[in-house]
Parts: C-alpha cells; sequence; structure tokens
C-alpha cells in the first residue's frame, strides 16, 4: 500500500509517520511537506533512513505537481494533516490560511479523484484531519458532538470548516471515500513554541514573560499527540466511510491553571525557588474574537472503534516538559532564523 501523509515534518504529522513507519513495514510511507516554518525533519530523524519512508518536499498549492504526483504514485489512501494551524497567525495572515487550508485540500481531493480507481470496492480512503474549532465557542455547559452545526469564528477555523465542507462535497458528489476527525488541542513533543504549551515550557526556561491572553479564564480540551495519533490510525483503517469522528481529551482546563501547573512542575525541575515561574505570568491584551471554551463529546469514536485517551495529562505533561528540556538544540533552532522572522507578537506585554 502507498500512503500519502501531508504535512508529516509538522507536529501532529511527525508523530503519526513515525507511527505508521514502524508499525505497517507493508506500507510505503510518502510525506509530502512545504517545510513552512512549523515543518522541521528533525522531527522524523528516528525514520528517515526506513527503506518503507520516502520525504517529498513540495507544495500543496501547486496544483500542477500535485496532480503529477498523484498520476505518478497511484496513492492508495491519503491523510491530510498540512496546513497552516495557529490562530494567532490566521489573525494576522488570513489569506495564507485560505490558500493553504482550502486549495491546498482541493487540490489533494481533485487529484486523488483523478487517480481513482475502477475498482470501486476497495477502500481508498482521504483522510481529512481537522480541528474542533469548526464548531465555534462554547459557554459554560455542554460539548461538540458530529452533529453540532458549524460556527468558525477565526479565519484559522474557518478555513478548516471550508475545507471539512469540500471534502464531505467531493464524497457525496463524486463518492470518493473520505473520513474527517475533528479533535481537541494537542501537546506534546514536536510542537511549534507558538502554540500555549511549548510557548510557556519555552519562557519559563528562558525566564521570559509568560503571555496570557484577557483573564486566562479560556477553556481548552487538552489531548497528548499520541493518543491523536492512535485514533488518526484508527480511523483510516477501520472509520466508516463519509463519516466524522470527533477525538478529544476529556481534558478540560482554564488556561491559567494549566499555566501554573506547569510553573510548579519546571521550578521542580529546573531546582528553582517555588512560586519563581508564576512571577513570569503577565496578562495582555486578549486576542481578538477569542474562543471561550472547547469540549469534545467523543462517545462516538469509543463505542464504534474503541478508542479513548489513555495518557494522563499529569503524565503527559510531564513528557513533554521532559522532552523540551533533554531537546535544548531543537528549540533554539526552531526560535532563530525563519522563526524570528515569522514570529511577530501583536499583542502587548
Ligand atoms: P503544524 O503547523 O505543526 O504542521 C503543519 C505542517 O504542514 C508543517 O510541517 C508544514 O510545513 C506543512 N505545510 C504547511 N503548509 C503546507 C503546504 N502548503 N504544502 C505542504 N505542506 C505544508 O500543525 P499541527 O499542529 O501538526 O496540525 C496538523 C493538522 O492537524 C492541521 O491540519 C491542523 O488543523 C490539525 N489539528 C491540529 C490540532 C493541534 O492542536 N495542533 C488540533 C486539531 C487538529
Ligand atoms: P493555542 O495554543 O494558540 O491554541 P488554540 O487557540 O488553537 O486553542 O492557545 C491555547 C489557549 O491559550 C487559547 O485560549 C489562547 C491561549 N494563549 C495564551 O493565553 N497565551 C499565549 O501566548 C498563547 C499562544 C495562547
Amino acid at each position: 500500500m502507498k500512503i500519502l501523509i501531508t504535512g508529516g515534518a509538522g507536529f501532529i504529522g511527525s508523530h503519526v509517520v513515525r507511527r505508521f513507519v514502524k508499525k505497517y513495514y507493508d506500507y510505503m510511507i510518502f510525506n509530502l511537506d512545504k517545510l513552512t516554518y512549523a515543518g522541521n525533519l528533525e522531527n522524523l530523524k528516528e525514520v528517515e533512513d526506513a527503506i518503507n519512508y520516502k520525504f517529498i518536499k513540495g507544495d500543496i498549492c501547486d496544483r500542477e505537481f500535485i496532480f503529477n504526483l498523484f498520476e505518478v504514485n497511484k496513492f492508495d489512501g491519503v491523510i491530510h494533516l498540512a496546513a497552516e494551524s495557529h490562530v494567532d497567525r490566521s489573525i494576522e495572515h488570513p489569506m495564507d490560511f485560505l490558500t493553504t487550508n482550502i486549495f491546498g485540500t482541493m487540490n489533494l481531493l481533485d487529484a486523488f479523484r483523478k487517480s481513482m480507481s475502477s475498482d470501486i470496492d476497495k477502500r481508498r480512503i482521504f483522510h481529512h484531519v481537522s480541528t474542533d474549532e469548526v464548531y465555534g465557542s462554547l459557554g459554560d455547559e455542554g460539548k461538540f458532538l458530529e452533529t453540532t452545526p458549524y460556527d468558525p469564528r477565526s479565519p484559522y477555523s474557518a478555513s478548516k470548516a471550508s475545507s471539512d465542507h469540500l471534502v464531505s462535497a467531493y464524497h457525496h458528489t463524486y463518492h470518493i471515500q473520505v473520513v474527517i476527525t475533528n479533535c481537541s488541542n494537542n501537546y506534546g513533543p514536536n510542537q511549534f513554541p507558538e502554540k500555549l504549551i511549548p510557548l510557556v515550557i519555552n519562557n519559563i526556561k528562558n525566564s521570559k514573560p509568560i503571555p496570557v491572553y484577557g483573564k486566562g479564564e479560556n477553556i481548552r480540551d487538552w489531548l497528548y499527540v499520541e493518543d491523536h495519533s492512535a485514533a488518526l490510525d484508527l480511523v483510516f483503517h477501520k472509520g466508516r466511510i463519509g463519516e466524522t469522528y470527533n477525538i478529544g481529551g476529556l481534558n478540560e482546563w482554564k488556561n491559567i491553571e494549566l499555566i501554573k501547573t506547569l510553573c510548579i512542575m519546571m521550578d521542580k525541575k529546573l531546582n528553582r525557588v517555588p512560586g519563581y515561574s508564576e512571577k513570569l505570568i503577565t496578562y495582555v491584551t486578549d486576542r481578538p474574537g477569542h474562543d471561550m471554551r472547547y469540549a469534545i463529546d467523543c462517545t462516538k469514536i469509543k463505542n464504534d472503534l474503541g478508542w479513548e485517551p489513555t495518557v494522563s495529562f499529569d503524565k503527559g505533561l510531564e513528557m513533554t516538559v521532559e522532552w523540551y528540556l533533554a531537546n535544548s538544540d531543537w528549540l533554539n533552532n526552531v526560535t532563530s532564523g525563519n522563526y524570528q522572522q515569522y514570529y511577530k507578537k501583536q499583542y502587548e506585554y
């Protein structure tokens, strides 16, 4: 089987590529990635020489290149993770998000359709990896279900919602075999330190201010990245065609509580006096249109496929902090050069 994974050099993609290369010896795993600021081949050192793995540098927005790639390789399945993924950047540069997340996805769908086999009985899946942010923002009560109406509120979530709709439309119109997964916030090794958890770890490590947007009362549902990767594996292989599955951590945290937990954990790890890191907390101007709360009901994937989160938050955070402390070179590399160029914090301290 030839499987194309897009965005495999990024945070979640690198875990998925590693999992598939190590687990499925009889598959050939192609990793297509443009290597934007968020893509890093260091994330894949462990598998780079594996005989069932091939890296292809390329842009999903380059339609001719994508058509050619599919024509030559006739992939048996696609797991599509490549995207612009950070809400703050989408507020600054929405066009980049619309281009990659919508048009890039459409190019893949068109190329997949064109290279579709005449054997309609064969399982040949386009798995679109998406976010719970397409459902909008929750109040104190309730959780997102697969049937929750879409209500995206940032350029990022609007672009992902649009791509979800395209995937669904291609299923209904052209009978492409698709599955869509909508997952909550991931954390773990390899995440670019613009997202909350690695940003906080990096700033504590360097004794820099920890920017808390607004009052820090927004709530996110956190899932360890390896658990997400396991869910994607299951849905790709066993998910019902044309269905959506929500994936979540059953693990809701107010930002400020999570940040304080990290402060305590890192004071211990770095042998600092208790309370040192908490003094770095700095309340800053809120993100425009900041979604208040995300929470996932993942009953469907549990009942249908037997998936549930396995890594406790204590354990996951511990492993994550350990990884960032042990991989200072990785952090230094990604936070220098291009990073400085791209990283413009628009919020006033
Ligand atoms: P990431 O930003 O870490 O990685 C994205 C990868 O896509 C990078 O390797 C980048 O180089 C590549 N890429 C970007 N534009 C490209 C293009 N035009 N052509 C080819 N490659 C391109 O993102 P992530 O956090 O790993 O997220 C992966 C996917 O999962 C995204 O689709 C995202 O919407 C979704 N998702 C993320 C989370 C989360 O918490 N991070 C949660 C739910 C869903
Ligand atoms: P983020 O990691 O950007 O993920 P998302 O916005 O996609 O959920 O942010 C997680 C939460 O943390 C969100 O409520 C915004 C907040 N946040 C801060 O308070 N400070 C920061 O520096 C960042 C990056 C995020």
